[in-house]
């Protein structure tokens, strides 16, 4: 069924795991997470960007929202697995209206570049709209930013507990996306991985709520060998390692935003399918690999952080 994103996180956070949030931009990546969904028997949280609205409504993020709503629902009505749609990173009013009129499950508004009292005016405003559409909000403190590069100002990037604590008591918002180290893309970490694990603690300890993990794809190994063996260069790349992965989950974080791992497993599986089959040129057979590669990150991924079985 179609769910609430809230009561997907309200169950992990009760029984300690988290479910991964993956990010499409259209129908085969979603094919892709639903079948492994189906394959472990787990929640799944679908999320778009607001560039993946524009992108899918050819430049109208409505008509975008509304047609990941129709193909979502169309699988959600469906299945036996709770599915949930959210939308990442919403900064402009535009599009977070758009996703809630379109009917996502919910919304992040993301105003942590902003000082703490306007981030707060913002999303309180949001929480209002939100719930009283039945939409649930996810907003973020800190910034992303890796912890190495920021040591003497780790202060300011990562998030402080104590304000993380008058933040979602003034908000009133449902989940909450602390920076702890992490940051987006495939190149996450110059030397060793590294979060700040009692930072996340204390957040817990203080908020007693969902926590989102943002920027943490593992960068697959295996997926990057398979792409660099048919011409990509991913030289540099580096995620969140499974171990460090699996700690924050123990130490609180119930939802992990994954898109950088799909997209390189799809990429290796394309580059793979093409180079090895010259004469294709069929979309439903060149994105076969593809989509098999997608299925087997979101299965495992899905394994680790526990949510398996938990549908
Ligand atoms: O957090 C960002 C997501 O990975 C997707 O971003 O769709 O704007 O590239 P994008
Ligand atoms: P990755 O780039 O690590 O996949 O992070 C995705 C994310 O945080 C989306 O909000
Ligand atoms: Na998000
Ligand atoms: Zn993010």
């Amino acid at each position: 069924p179609y769910v609430n994103t809230k009561d997907i996180l309200e169950k992990a956070n009760k029984e300690y795991y988290a479910v991964a949030a993956f990010n499409i931009n259209n129908l085969e990546f979603l094919q892709a997470i639903v079948e492994g969904g189906i394959e472990k028997k787990s929640p799944l949280i679908i999320e778009t960007s607001e560039g993946a609205m524009k992108y899918a409504g050819m430049g109208d993020p409505l008509r975008g929202a509304s047609l990941f709503v129709k193909m979502v629902r169309e699988f959600a009505d469906s299945l036996d697995i709770p599915i949930a749609l959210h939308l990442d990173h919403g900064k402009n009013f535009k599009y977070i209206i758009s996703a809630i009129k379109a009917g996502y499950s919910s919304v992040m508004i993301d105003a942590s570049d902003k000082p703490l009292e306007e981030n707060i005016k913002t999303t309180k405003d949001i929480v209002r709209i939100a719930h009283a559409a039945g939409v649930s909000v996810e907003a973020e403190l800190g910034k992303l930013a890796g912890i190495e590069d920021n040591v003497a100002s780790s202060e300011s990037v990562l998030v402080n507990p104590d304000e993380a604590k008058y933040f979602v008591e003034e908000t009133q918002v449902d989940f909450l996306a602390p920076a702890i180290g992490t940051s987006h893309g495939a190149f996450k970490f110059k030397g060793e991985a590294k979060l700040d694990f009692d930072r996340l603690k204390k957040v817990k300890e203080l908020t007693k709520m969902p926590l989102v993990l943002h920027g943490a794809s593992s960068v697959v190994q295996e997926m990057v060998e398979i792409a660099e063996n048919y011409g990509a260069d991913f030289g540099g790349s580096k995620g969140v390692p499974s171990d460090i992965l699996k700690e924050t989950v123990r130490l609180g974080i119930n939802k992990v935003n994954t898109d950088t791992d799909l997209r390189m497993a799809f990429v290796a599986g394309l580059r793979e399918f093409l180079q090895n089959n010259p004469k294709e040129f069929d979309p439903r057979k060149y994105m076969g690999t593809a989509k098999t590669y997608v299925k087997k990150v979101v299965s495992d991924r899905l394994e680790l952080l526990g949510s398996a079985n938990k549908a």
